[in-house]
């Protein structure tokens, strides 16, 4: 039970580290949260200060929900603490709480913990969200087709339904923090990632 609930704020620290403003101050670059879309992402770091920008952030954002996970398969496989510990981690990311709760829309987060629930479910994860990527070039529409896609994907590969289940909120959750660019591809005005921009 403690190891469980240390575990669960362990997860949910790791979440809280935003990425994107940390490598903006590491660059001297921008603050993400007032460029852009001001969204603390891998996205609008790309957007705002570049192709290096944006892919540590990407990997650091990955990586702390890959972390959570992992230090919590080490302990524990009981499916709810670790549908818990992801669902810590990716709060942790929405709601920062080293950043005044203010964070971003948790999808490299999610990418991560994906990976490390299951190599197969994370693959295929990141598979999807390039597909999308490569056909349209629009990064929010990946993100909401992968996210659509994850929770089949996690009944698919571990047949668990209280993993299944926190998979599926985080869905619900990434889709709540898109609203702003859902209402944007819907009018046709979601911008497209620009891999050709310098860092
Ligand atoms: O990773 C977030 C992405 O799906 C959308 O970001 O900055 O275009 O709102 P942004």
């Amino acid at each position: 039970m403690i190891t469980a609930a240390v575990l669960i704020i362990v997860a949910y620290l790791l979440g809280s580290l935003s990425t994107a403003v940390i490598v903006g101050r590491l660059l001297g670059a921008a603050d993400p949260r007032t460029q852009g879309s001001g969204n603390p992402g891998a996205t609008n770091m790309l957007r705002v200060a570049g192709k290096k920008a944006g892919v540590l952030t990407l990997l650091g954002d990955m990586l702390k929900g890959l972390v959570a996970v992992l230090i919590a398969r080490a302990f524990t496989d009981e499916p709810a603490v670790l549908a818990a510990v992801m669902l810590a981690a990716f709060l942790g990311h929405l709601y920062p709480v080293f950043f005044g709760f203010r964070g971003g829309k948790g999808v490299a987060t999610a990418l991560g913990v994906l990976l490390g629930l299951s190599g197969w479910i994370g693959l295929a994860a990141v598979v999807t969200w390039l597909l999308v990527a490569v056909i349209t070039r629009i990064s929010s529409l990946s993100a909401l087709v992968t996210a659509a896609a994850a929770p089949l994907y996690t009944f698919y590969w571990l047949g668990e339904p209280v993993l299944a289940g926190a998979v599926t909120l985080m869905a619900l959750l990434l889709f709540w923090r898109h609203r702003s660019n859902i209402r944007n591809l819907m009018d046709g005005t979601e911008g497209r990632i620009n891999l050709g921009k310098r860092s």
